[in-house]
């Protein structure tokens, strides 16, 4: 569990957030958005320990990111960013994973790669250098190196925003698979179409918690009040909507299933 109590945090003299307050149950999967300059990478190196608040606490399951427990939690928490390669040591994919193993004194450390690349589809680039990686398989080898310390929260702050619709929903099904079995994911996104995979989601503006609900109470006045970009299919969706041509519970589908249902009235 994560417990945000009454932090106090900014850059100079803005406060981005005042009194913020905010838990994450274990077994989660919540997507957090908003607007740039809401506040969401803040809050993921807030929670990180990357940024320490002067003012309240931040638990990551009974340990203060603000004290020596952050090595700790940093064992139990994987992060992973928009660019990968910043984080990147090796050269190849191999490499790469051994170096974080050894760092950690880990034994059977050939069978934990193996594992972890399996786990994300990768084991087939498993001698391959880094750089002739796609951005999609660069952001799987973040993710398996995350994986490598069998991980309870993952983090990810925009990882997905520079890869293709296809590996995004690649990284996005694997995710998912990861939340099912046991791991809490906290995934910063500002596209809009994703948070149908979340079980709960965070709507950020200015460090101020504007809605935290299910994905299907976001309604579409959320979406433009707040100035979010509103995929295609959505738009279309709430085009037809209001033309009463399709039922009334305004969701946020999947372009699949908006494919589907316009089809039945063709
Ligand atoms: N290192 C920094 N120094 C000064 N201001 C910053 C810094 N990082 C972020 N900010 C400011 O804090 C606010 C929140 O930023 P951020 O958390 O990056 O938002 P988001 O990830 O939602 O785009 C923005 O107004 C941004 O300009
Ligand atoms: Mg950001």
């Amino acid at each position: 569990m994560i417990e945000i109590s009454d932090i106090t945090y900014g850059y100079d003299e803005k406060i981005i957030f005042k009194d913020f307050k905010y838990f994450i149950k274990k077994g989660e999967f919540l997507m957090v958005f908003g607007k740039n300059g809401s506040g969401k990478s803040t809050l993921a190196k807030l929670i990180t320990g990357i940024a320490i608040s002067d003012k309240g606490k931040i638990l990551i399951d009974g340990l203060d990111t603000s004290t020596d427990d952050i090595w700790e939690i940093r064992r139990s928490l994987g992060v992973i960013f928009q660019n990968p390669e910043d984080q990147f040591v090796g050269t190849t994919v191999l490499e790469e994973m051994t170096f974080i193993l050894e760092n950690y004194d880990e034994i059977d450390i050939c069978e934990k790669i193996d594992e972890a690349l399996r786990k994300v589809n990768l084991i087939d680039k498993k001698n391959e250098e880094i750089d002739y990686l796609s951005g999609g398989q660069k952001q799987k080898l973040a993710l398996a190196s995350a994986l490598l310390l069998k991980p309870k929260f993952l983090v990810l702050d925009e990882a997905s925003s520079m890869l293709d619709p296809k590996s995004r929903k690649e990284l996005l099904i694997l995710l998912k698979k990861l939340n099912e079995d046991g791991v809490t994911i906290i995934y910063i996104t500002h596209y809009l179409e994703e948070i149908t995979y979340a079980s709960r989601c965070l709507l950020l503006d200015e460090g101020r918690i504007i809605k935290d609900d299910l994905p299907s109470i976001f309604l579409e006045e959320d979406l433009l009040r707040y100035n979010l970009m509103i995929p295609f299919h959505l738009k279309l969706l709430m085009r037809l909507n209001k033309k009463n041509k399709l039922r009334k519970d305004f969701r946020l589908e999947n372009s699949q299933s908006v494919v589907d249902e316009i089809c039945q009235y063709l």
